[in-house]
């Protein structure tokens, strides 16, 4: 039940003289928001013909609210009401609740489970759609633009955007060149931004209709306990609004009728992933191949987690009345849950040296029929929460404005029993999970904390360390890793900076297929860039310097500065259809410099954040024609 409202007039000086000229919608929906107290949105209105464009734009703004959430705007404030009440009381939402772990796998990444897992994902990967939350304002990284523009590395230069794209048009290959879906949901501080990325680079290849962008709108803040809807200090005219976090997904598949299209389409799995870990399409097949294994109607995909680590825990929760649900608690609420029932100790770390509650990265695999049937049921509106700032313990004022969030990961929560609900643990955290979230002064905080920094930093150099380890366990000899520091992260590990685009290689099979891994050698500080799908490497000795192989009408990353000043380059050609063939190269140049830079150096942006300038002396370039 919400609570009461506190005051509730019907008549308000300012308003009452305005009707007149108000639509009746208007009225109707200032009458709602009056039954829920909201009158000092009204209370300061001067007398008709004073302010009415402001007047209008307020009507308007509370129209759009209205119609934005699902059960608008008094279904909003009722909401808020109850979980503010609940918060002030301190009412714990796990209380009565029993934790275990849930079931699911735990994968080496590349053993051979793990490929087999892979292999029966990518054969499944044609009753896919994928869904891209990149709404999120990146306020913790700090980087002016949208970060799906950002370089996943700076060998190839190829953003995540791009990189997303060219792993599911990779997959939709394998499919019979089936056009996989792509739902991007975006925000007002990303779409535009996300609309001009996609429009400058003709969708990355993607086919007319692929990729749809759904944008989520912002919520309105509250002021108090009471819900009252919060005014702009400078603007009395115009509610302050707020994100309502990467949730909105489930509710925007919904009212989109998307989710509705691709089950009808036949597909059968929607894949959920974030705005910039470049490593979730080399462990999300594998996913797959586990959700269809199991038959999981949900499927997380998750990392080891040492106890306390500060991130979500995949718990299996035994309710009271006997009910049963898998679902991220978060890592400050687990500890003290384990210790009010099963373990005094809290959450500890078991034999494998890590907590038995995976990590929860935000990943998903859910079975499209159950995510329908519960999207219906609900509408997509999945458990909020509110997470004010009080002023003081009495817990009566906040130190600024609140709003109501909701999780993506909390989908689960509201499933009806018997729901099958796993999880799928890569247990290299470096091969599937490396975002990039952290300003260069947060992220050097964390790490001198012992956690991960999940910088710009760390995500390049892992994605190096996961390329090289897997050429490595195919048999190819890699040399390295080469000790490194950026931006203050010391002890890193720069491994030779190989990198392809999944139209070369989208899985362990098919990278064994095209890289005869026992004949190819990489120098410690070579770079290697496969930009091109088409390329059979029979053998190659990259000693040192580095070797780009372009692809059809390409201008590789670099490649214009070693082409104009005629060093080093050499075309080999192939005709169209057959494989560019390496063989027997043997590759020496001056190569690419990964340069610390110093703290008082200009820089750009993207190099600013992660610490390094790459120096591109000389390079060998192959170009399909
Ligand atoms: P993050 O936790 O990285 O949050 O979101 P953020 O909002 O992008 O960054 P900070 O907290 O301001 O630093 C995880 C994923 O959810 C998306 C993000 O774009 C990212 O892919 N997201 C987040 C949304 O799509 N909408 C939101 O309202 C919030």
């Amino acid at each position: 039940m919400a609570a009461a409202v506190a005051e509730a007039p019907t008549q308000v000086a300012g308003l009452d003289a305005n009707r007149s000229w108000m639509s009746a919608e208007d009225v109707e929906l200032v009458d709602r928001l009056l039954a829920e107290g909201q009158a000092h949105l009204f209370a300061h209105w001067p007398t008709p013909g004073e302010r009415d464009e402001d007047k209008r734009r307020l009507l308007a703004q509370l129209r759009h609210l209205d119609a934005s959430y699902a059960g608008g705007l008094v279904k909003y404030i009722q909401n808020a009401r109850k979980l503010l009440q609940d918060s002030k009381e301190g009412v714990n939402p796990f209380e009565g609740c029993v934790p275990s772990v849930p079931e699911g796998e735990k994968l080496d990444w590349g053993s051979p489970h793990f490929r087999e897992l892979e292999r029966a994902g990518v054969a499944a990967a044609g009753g896919c759609a994928f869904v891209l939350v990149a709404g999120g304002l990146g306020e913790r990284l700090g980087y002016s633009g949208i970060k799906v523009a950002l370089p996943v590395e700076s060998a190839s230069g190829t953003c995540f955007l791009q990189l997303y794209i060219e792993s599911i048009l990779a997959l939709g290959a394998k499919a019979g060149g089936k056009a996989l879906p792509l739902a991007i949901m975006t925000s007002d501080d990303t779409h535009q931004r996300t609309v001009e990325l996609l429009e400058r680079h003709a969708y990355f290849g993607a086919a007319p209709g692929q990729v749809t962008l759904i944008k989520q709108e912002k919520v309105a803040c509250l002021s108090d306990n009471d819900a009252h809807l919060a005014l702009l200090g400078g603007d009395p005219f115009q509610v302050q609004t707020k994100p309502h976090g990467h949730g909105d997904v489930h509710m925007l598949l919904h009212s989109s009728g998307l989710a509705d299209r691709w089950l009808s389409e036949g597909f059968k799995w929607v894949c959920f992933f974030q705005d910039t870990n470049g490593l979730v399409f080399r462990a999300l097949p594998a996913a797959i191949g586990v959700s269809e294994a199991h038959s999981y109607d949900v499927n997380s995909l998750a990392v080891p987690r040492k106890a306390k680590e500060a991130i979500g825990a995949i718990t299996r929760l035994t309710y009271p009345d006997g009910r049963h649900t898998t679902i991220n608690v978060e890592y400050n609420q687990l500890d003290p849950l384990l210790r009010a029932t099963i373990n005094p100790q809290g959450d500890v770390n078991d034999d494998s040296g890590f907590s038995p509650f995976p990590g929860n990265i935000n990943q998903l695999v859910l079975k499209l029929s159950t995510y329908c049937a519960e999207l219906h049921r609900h509408g997509g509106v999945i458990a909020e929460f509110v997470n004010p700032k009080y002023a003081d313990a009495s817990k009566t004022a906040f130190k600024s404005s609140t709003r109501l969030e909701c999780m993506m990961q909390d989908f689960p929560k509201s499933l009806p029993e018997g729901t099958r609900v796993g999880f799928t643990v890569v247990n290299q955290v470096w091969a599937a999970y490396s975002p990039v979230k952290n300003s260069p002064a947060d992220a050097a905080s964390k790490a001198q904390g012992g956690n991960s920094s999940h910088s710009a930093t760390s995500g390049e150099l892992d994605w190096y360390t996961a390329n090289c380890k897997m050429l490595q366990a195919l048999g190819a000899r890699v040399d390295g890793p080469r000790p490194a520091e950026f931006n203050g992260l010391s002890g890193l590990e720069l491994w030779p900076r190989v990198t392809w685009s999944p139209l070369f290689a989208a899985s362990w099979d098919e990278l064994a297929a095209k890289v005869d891994a026992a004949n190819v050698h990489i120098g410690e500080d070579a770079a290697l860039v496969i930009q091109a799908p088409n390329v059979r490497i029979k053998s190659l000795d990259l000693q040192q310097g580095a070797l780009v192989i372009a692809g059809q009408g390409q201008q590789a990353a670099g490649a214009a500065a070693a082409v104009a000043a005629g060093e080093g380059q050499q075309q080999q050609q192939a005709e169209q259809g057959e494989p560019l063939v390496v063989d027997g190269l043997v590759v020496s140049n001056a190569g690419w410099e990964w340069q610390a830079l110093s703290p008082d150096e200009g820089a750009s942006e993207e190099e600013y954040i992660r610490g390094f300038r790459v120096v591109k002396k000389e390079q060998q370039t192959l170009a399909t024609p």
